[in-house]
């Protein structure tokens, strides 16, 4: 008896959270971020580090939360300035001049996460490196998506 009422309350909640919030902000379901484009091929090799930096994020938050300094340091190496370096020429020549400031604050906040995991380790400070670092990937996103078109 209980199961089916809780589980109708959980859905009505959910239901208003979503409808309340493409009330309240009108501008997300306008969609007014910038267009940038990108071939297919380009658009998933971004897309793929886009999900290597959720993932990274996921993994130095559990990781830092056990202390497990080795961790943070391997994650965050992933998506520092190598993946920067890796990205192509002929992609970054496409980016808007905003995207290619806001992009290396995000790598370069992962490389400091580096720095602290194999320094000091101080746990505090790496929750507050990624905390930082992660108002850039909101940033962005507020600002920018990709489109495909082939040259
Ligand atoms: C310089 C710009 C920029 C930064 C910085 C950035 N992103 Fe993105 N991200 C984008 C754009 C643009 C898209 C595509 C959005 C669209 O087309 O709707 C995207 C898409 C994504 C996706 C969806 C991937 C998929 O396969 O659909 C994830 C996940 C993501 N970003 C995570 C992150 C995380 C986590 C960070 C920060 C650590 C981050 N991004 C930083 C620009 C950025």
């Amino acid at each position: 008896m209980v199961r089916p009422l809780v589980k109708k309350y959980v859905l009505g909640a959910l239901l208003s959270c979503v409808l309340g919030g493409a009330v309240v902000t009108p501008s997300i379901a306008a969609d007014d971020r910038e267009v940038i484009w990108v071939t297919a091929k380009e658009k998933s090799m971004l897309m793929a580090e886009m999900r290597a930096f959720l993932h990274a994020s996921q993994k130095i938050l559990e990781s830092n939360l056990s202390g497990d300094m080795q961790a943070v340091e391997e994650a965050a190496r992933l998506v520092g300035v190598s993946l920067f370096k890796d990205t192509p020429e002929a992609i970054q020549e496409k980016l808007p001049i905003t995207f290619t400031m806001i992009g290396p604050r995000a790598y370069m906040g992962f490389e400091s996460i580096v720095d602290e995991a194999v320094g000091r380790g101080d746990m505090k400070v790496i929750f507050s490196h990624l905390a930082q670092l992660q108002k850039n990937c909101v940033a962005c996103h507020a600002l920018f998506r990709f489109e495909v078109k082939e040259d």
